[in-house]
């Protein structure tokens, strides 16, 4: 484990924030403060900030609510903002590679290279074939320095900014460690972005953002219907067993939209599987981990274990951390269970170490 002090995970999603802090106790990693701050709708869009001043107030009011003295953080980007590419490459030392790397992301990275920030790591060599696998990874410079600026406007300190989907990865990693052999795929459905991150012997095979989530799901609603935003979120959760408003009686029909927007959205992720295995010549996946809030709706993980013909399980964040009941309600944590395994990735990173 790096040295240092964890950061504060602060997970932006276009619902909601979710923070979690972690501490070890007695050796053992345990969750000491959690957070979750509904976020009002169009803060953000297709990735972007829209209503930056809703952030500050949520990350402002988690802080003076939690007592969080720490102000150094870590955020994730999506994948609105990021490009993955695995590489395969002739053998070479690290100084050769770091030479390599921006010819590299020049004939990969379809941005201009200056308005990137490019990371990689090799993630196995292969000396049998004189090849070493290399992942590459690509943000945009504009959209971490937008969620660093939020940040920053709140009075904190950005000190790292992560991919989504290898936080979840991360997490994932924490708590049940990385398969070395065969295919899992990490899924984490929230409200309008997908992840998809396929691990192939413990390493990231694939990775994937779908611009697809609840949202639909509650649009879907909404338009049937002809009642407001607010209403249909309240019938879907409701319909998927939420205890968001209990009172709320859901018209008979709501069950049946919600079972057709998953079909479709359940398809869209399959295509995603799919691809991976034309391209990649495995034969299947082993595993799916869901994750995200619409991994809360039960016909989810109906929809894809029958198409994907795989187990599909919750990806359960607290399998392997402690969660210290004298610091965290742990009746909010367990609402927003689901949603947490991006905060918690982010959780995991420390200071100081190097990224
Ligand atoms: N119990 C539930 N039943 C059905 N849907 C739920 C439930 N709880 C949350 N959701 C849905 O999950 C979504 C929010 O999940 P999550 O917090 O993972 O998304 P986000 O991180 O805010 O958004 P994104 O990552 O897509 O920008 C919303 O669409 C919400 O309606
Ligand atoms: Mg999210």
């Amino acid at each position: 484990m790096a040295e240092g002090n964890y950061l504060v995970g602060v997970d932006i999603g276009s619902s909601s924030i979710k923070l979690c802090q972690l501490k070890d106790v007695r050796g053992k990693r345990t969750l000491v403060k959690f957070g979750y701050y509904p976020l009002p709708s169009q803060t953000v869009v297709d990735g972007h900030v829209m209503n930056a001043s809703a952030i500050i107030q949520g990350l402002n009011s988690l802080w003076s609510q939690l007592k969080l003295k720490r102000k150094e953080c870590s955020l994730a980007v999506s994948g609105h903002a990021v490009i993955i590419r695995r590489l395969a490459l002739p053998m070479m030392t690290q100084a050769e590679l770091a030479e390599q790397i921006p010819w590299e992301a020049e004939q990969q990275i379809p941005y201009d290279i200056k308005d990137v920030q490019i990371d990689y790591e090799v993630l196995r060599r292969r000396p049998e074939q004189g090849q070493m696998d290399v992942l590459l990874v690509a943000a945009k410079k504009e959209e971490i320095n937008d969620a660093a600026q939020v940040a920053r406007e709140a009075k904190l300190k950005p000190a790292v900014v992560d991919v989504d989907a290898f936080t979840v990865q991360n997490a994932f990693e924490v708590n049940y460690g990385l398969p070395r052999e065969g295919n899992v795929a990490l899924i984490n459905i929230g409200a309008g972005l997908t992840t998809v991150n396929i691990l192939s012997g413990g390493i990231p095979a694939f990775t994937r953002s779908i611009v697809n989530g609840g949202n639909a799901i509650t649009e879907e609603i909404q338009k049937r219907l002809g009642i407001s935003w607010e209403e249909a979120e309240v019938y879907k959760t409701h319909a998927a067993g939420g205890q968001l408003d209990a009172r709320a009686v859901v018209p008979a029909e709501v069950p049946q939209i919600i079972r057709q927007a998953v079909e479709q959205l359940s398809a869209e992720i399959l295509r995603s599987l799919d691809f991976y295995l034309a391209t990649s010549g495995e034969r299947e996946i082993g595993r799916i981990y869901l994750s995200g809030g619409t991994a809360n709706i039960p016909e989810m993980a109906v929809a894809l274990e029958r198409r994907a013909k795989a187990p599909v399980e919750p990806l359960d964040p607290f399998r392997d951390i402690a969660v210290d009941p004298k610091e965290v309600n742990t009746e909010q944590l367990n609402l927003h269970r689901a949603q947490v395994c991006v905060a918690i990735g982010l959780a995991l990173r420390k200071d100081r170490e190097k990224v």
